[in-house]
């Protein structure tokens, strides 16, 4: 009889795990990677199972609204070391954390060490309890945890070197920009019409100027910034959904565009491929800031099985749309196997024009922008416009953001 395996120690997951954070390139400098293996994140969610907690991508989520949007959970390990990576800690840093959990905060307690301070803020009192509970059980004695609407602030806290924000965020706030130090460091998971990229900012007078982005996905704000996309149904056949995420994008015309969705495809091919594993990220970040009317199409899986939609993506798919007609993102296969090419494919009276609007933009980025990184400019709403535009403008409550390509 063989006796059973005996089940791995939470130090041998967490092993793991660093090990996979350092594979990926999520954890580089020594510090991050010290920070990760010192904290014992399972005592943060005792009801999952240790495996999950110390897999890199998993994200424990802790709450969900009563539509079923998931509203709060601990962060996969490799968003929070990326979004660490981004912060550029030093000990002796005071940090302010928007959105608890447990965890982050206390990576966040390694990375600026006994002389350093961390101020981790969430509306949700549950949250902030459970976090409370956290700390108190790892002993971390640098970590305050406050329950407010990080909209505001954190209130008579003073002045952060760094502020990480640890939710999803459509609008930067001005009480953000008054708690950053000059030359201050701002991490945050920005929404731009409707692509999520967490983007590390450094102030500059009444700017912040982005040093790095990276995708990621993260649970919307809650409270007085709230400001979630908005979805417009194109087809309701229970199961087989497909819907347009509206980000600020003009209203669609849902009927007409539902009847576009019935007429035949056409698709349009670039010529410009991706290799197998390689990401759309890059190319669709070029779209969404060269093109204005650019929501996302969002299908399930049985819209596509019953031959609805050439894409599936909950997360939705980048679609332009004019009037009647709308033309989205695709992909097919090429000659070699580990290619794709990327295209188009349109519906609707114009649908090929703008399925070969879509293919030329394909062509421009790989042409001029492929290896590129752009600056994202966050400048506060109604600062005077004096300079020529210098890029695409992205107008929200509280500010102005400006991508520019090299
Ligand atoms: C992904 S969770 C935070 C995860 C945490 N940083 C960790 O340890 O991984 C996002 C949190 O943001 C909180 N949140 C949402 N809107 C907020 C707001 N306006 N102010 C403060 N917290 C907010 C939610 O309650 C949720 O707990």
């Amino acid at each position: 009889m063989t006796t059973p395996e005996p089940e791995p120690t939470a130090e041998q997951l967490r092993g793991d795990m660093v090990r996979q954070l350092v594979d990926t390139g999520a954890a580089r400098d020594p510090r991050v990677v010290d920070a990760f293996r010192a904290v014992p994140r399972h005592l943060a969610v005792p009801e999952v199972p240790l495996a999950k907690v110390y897999d890199a991508e998993f994200a424990a989520v802790t709450k969900s609204d009563d539509t079923g949007v998931q509203i709060s959970s601990v962060s996969a390990a490799r968003i929070q070391a990326m979004q660490i990576e981004q912060a550029e800690i030093k000990p002796g840093m005071r940090v302010l954390e928007i959105g608890s959990g447990g965890p982050n905060a206390a990576y966040l307690a390694e990375m600026v060490g006994p002389d350093g301070e961390v101020v981790s803020i969430d509306i949700d009192p549950e949250v902030t309890a459970r976090a409370e509970r956290f700390v108190k059980a790892t002993g971390y004695r640098n970590i305050t945890v406050l329950t407010g609407d990080a909209e505001d602030g954190a209130p008579e806290q003073g002045v952060f070197d760094r502020i990480v924000v640890t939710v999803q965020a459509a609008d930067i706030p001005p009480t953000w920009l008054a708690q950053l130090a000059p030359q201050g460091r701002l991490v945050v998971p920005l929404r731009m019409r409707g692509m999520t990229r967490t983007i590390a900012f450094v102030r500059d007078g009444e700017q912040l100027v982005s040093a790095d982005y990276q995708l990621c996905g993260f649970v919307p704000m809650q409270g007085a910034g709230e400001d979630r996309m908005r979805l417009f149904l194109l087809h309701d056949a229970p199961g087989e959904e497909i819907a347009l995420r509206v980000d600020g994008h003009p209203e669609p015309d849902t009927f007409a565009l539902a009847r576009a969705l019935a007429m035949p495809r056409q698709p349009v091919w670039s010529g410009v491929t991706l290799a197998g594993g390689e990401s759309f990220d890059p190319a669709e970040f070029w779209l969404m800031s060269a093109l204005d009317n650019l929501p996302l199409m969002a299908a399930t899986p049985a819209a596509r099985q019953n031959g609805l939609v050439a894409n599936a993506s909950p997360l939705g798919v980048p679609t332009l749309v004019e009037g009647d007609s709308f033309a989205y993102r695709a992909t097919r296969a090429t000659a070699d196997p580990d290619r794709w090419e990327l295209g188009a494919i349109g519906h609707g009276p114009d649908g090929e024009r703008l399925a070969q609007r879509l293919a030329e933009e394909f062509r421009t980025w790989d042409r001029d922008h492929r290896d590129q990184v752009a600056t994202i400019t966050v400048s506060p709403a109604g600062t005077p416009d004096d300079r020529p535009s210098a890029g695409r403008r992205i107008t929200r409550r509280h500010s102005r953001i400006t991508i520019t390509w090299p």
